[in-house]
């Protein structure tokens, strides 16, 4: 197993890697590998935290560092660091190459001089690097009442003391954004992969009808589109009155 930094001739098969990665995981398809693609103009993005894991003779997992900021309680703008996507192929799940890849990242970005992490993940996975949850150091999340304990919003002081004893929120750098943002451009980019089934599954994140609200966990909840592929934005009833 070898970790380096990506070079541009793995930009490709790193984004297919995550493709692969998060297809289905937290929505029906996913929007990662858009996002990367994009983050390697932003001037957010570090290359010089851009791994990837090789083993087998091929790429098998990836992560990609962030600038971005906390907005304390008396307005002014904190300097910190976040992460992600974070990818370990399909193949070599749970065999341990997540935490050694992150690891391994954590080590090189503390000995850059980043004080303090934040992002929303498992903490199943992220405890075994450290993290915990944010609102412990009275970080909150900008989506959340400032008293809720987030559980899905995690935090690591990387540099002992970095963060001390502030108070503020947290909202993640707009280069997270990017598909919902320009969703005709990232549909045509995604359209450039090999075709997968996009499926609504148990364990992703709450989806709505974007029309009447109404909860979407399963694809016969979902509408159609004229073409007769599955209408994720809409249940049946709102995307059949709005054809
Ligand atoms: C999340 C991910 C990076 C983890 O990498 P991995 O190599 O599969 O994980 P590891 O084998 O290193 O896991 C180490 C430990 O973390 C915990 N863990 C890992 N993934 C977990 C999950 N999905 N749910 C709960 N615990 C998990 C387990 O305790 C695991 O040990 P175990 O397998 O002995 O029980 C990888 O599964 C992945 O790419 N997932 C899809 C994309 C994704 O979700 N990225 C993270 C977005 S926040």
């Amino acid at each position: 197993m070898n970790i380096r930094l990506e070079q541009p001739i793995d930009w490709l098969e790193v984004e297919n890697l995550t493709r692969e990665a998060f297809w289905n995981v937290y929505r029906p398809g996913c929007q990662e590998h858009f996002v990367l693609n994009q983050y390697r103009n932003n001037p957010d993005f570090i290359p010089d935290l851009d791994y990837v894991m090789e083993e087998d003779g091929r790429i098998i997992g990836h992560v990609m560092f962030s600038k971005a900021q906390i907005t304390l309680n008396d307005g002014s703008a904190f300097p910190s660091w976040t992460f992600g996507p974070i990818s370990i192929h399909p193949d070599y799940k749970r065999k341990g190459y997540g935490l050694k890849l992150l690891r391994y990242a954590l080590d090189r970005a503390r000995e850059m001089g980043v004080g303090l992490l934040q992002m929303e993940g498992n903490i199943e996975f992220y405890k075994h690097a450290g993290f915990d949850l944010a609102s412990k150091l009275r970080i909150h999340y900008h989506d959340e009442p400032a008293e809720n304990e987030v559980p899905y919003f995690l935090a690591l002081e990387l540099i002992p003391g970095y963060w001390g004893n502030r108070e503020g929120t947290y909202c993640p750098p707009p280069g997270y954004f990017v598909a919902d943002a320009q969703p005709d451009v990232f549909a045509a980019y995604d359209a450039g992969f090999p075709p997968k089934e996009k499926h609504l599954a148990p364990g992703q994140l709450p989806q709505f009808c974007k029309s009447c609200g109404k909860p979407l966990s399963k694809d016969d909840d979902c509408g159609h589109n004229t073409d007769g592929s599955i209408n994720f934005d809409y249940c049946q009833y709102c995307s059949a009155s709005s054809i």
